[in-house]
């Protein structure tokens, strides 16, 4: 990626209202780079704004809303014009918890929606801009998307698609070459983690009839007390997870190498229980794995 002055390169990310989305725009445009911050409200395009003192240049869109993506793609075709986008990263993405039997069939789409068709959606409408470029597309993956943590299966399972995204996606732009990296942290210290507690209350509250055939549709499909004590035990854990979380600068290092370095690595497992974890169950048996995935959910 070039950075010499009058010849600004300029990077699409995705997600950026709060945590990694918004460390990564504001260090980028710290280094100079022309950073486009996607957003869904004009409040957090203003905070962003403010916060880089208007070097940042917010676009509200939201990824999983295809007309919204195409007006994000126009406005930037307008913005860096002949020049094209150096960077895409497709960090916006939602945690859905709890255990799949609670889960309704319009969680898990959201799940889906925004973590997998909505990264589709943003990079296939962005290519023709990294295309010209030669740009290089990150992917927001997560230690989830090697080892699938109990009540996390539906985020681990979309997070496994965008693993499988990035194999094929790299292999197919190789001919243009576009680079494609995937970013795999360990937890880290955002809201993420709040939103996840709220999830799990919520679930808790939930008392659906046992007797009731299940509400694919609508809404848990169990009674609730069946997981009351997983959850809460869950719960409680997520404070220790927040405590040894890693700080957002791990992962900015990460996008920014992946973005910025001569060789970009195709992943970046962040932080020594994700580096660990990788090795475990490229090795481990099953049950050995099992056992260690529930501990770290406190079960
Ligand atoms: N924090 C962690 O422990 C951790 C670990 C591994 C991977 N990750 C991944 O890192 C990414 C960022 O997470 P974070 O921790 O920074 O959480 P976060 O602070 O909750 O950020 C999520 C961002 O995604 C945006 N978003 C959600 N749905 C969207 C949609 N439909 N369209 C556009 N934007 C949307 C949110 O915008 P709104 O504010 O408008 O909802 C927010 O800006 C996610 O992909 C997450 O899976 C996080």
């Amino acid at each position: 990626m070039s950075l010499t002055s009058g010849d600004q390169a300029a990077v699409l990310i995705t997600g950026c209202s709060s945590g990694l989305g918004q460390a990564c725009a504001l260090d980028l445009a710290g280094r100079g780079i022309r950073v486009f911050a996607g957003v869904r409200k004009s409040e957090d395009a203003e905070r962003l704004r403010r916060a880089s003192e208007g070097r940042i240049e917010p676009l509200e869109f939201d990824v999983s809303d295809e007309a919204s993506v195409r007006s994000a793609y126009a406005a930037l075709d307008e913005a860096v014009g002949r020049r094209g986008l150096d960077g895409l990263v497709n960090n916006a993405g939602v945690l859905v918890p709890g255990p799949w039997e609670l889960l309704s069939t319009d969680s898990v789409r959201r799940q889906f929606e925004v973590n997998i068709v909505g990264t589709h959606c943003v990079t296939r409408t962005m290519l023709p801009l990294i295309r010209r470029a030669v740009g290089r597309i990150v992917l927001m993956g997560s230690i989830s998307g090697r080892v699938a943590p109990p009540f996390c299966g539906a985020y681990a399972a979309s997070k496994h698609a965008l693993e499988a995204m990035a194999d094929s996606l790299r292999m197919e732009l190789r001919d243009w070459k576009i680079a494609v990296s995937i970013v795999e942290p360990d937890s880290v210290g955002t809201v993420i983690w709040d939103k996840f507690e709220r999830e799990i209350a919520s679930l808790m509250r939930k008392r659906p009839n046992a007797d009731s055939p299940a509400q694919c549709e609508s809404g848990p499909a169990a009674d609730e007390p069946l997981y009351r004590e997983p959850l809460m035990r869950i719960r409680a854990a997520s404070g220790r997870i927040r405590r040894s979380a890693l700080p957002v600068s791990a992962v900015v290092r990460a996008v920014n190498h992946a973005l910025l370095a001569r060789r970009p690595r195709t992943r970046y497992a962040v932080g020594w229980r994700a580096r660990l974890a990788v090795w475990a169950s490229a090795r481990l048996p099953s049950p050995v794995m099992d056992w260690f995935l529930l501990r770290s959910m406190g079960l």
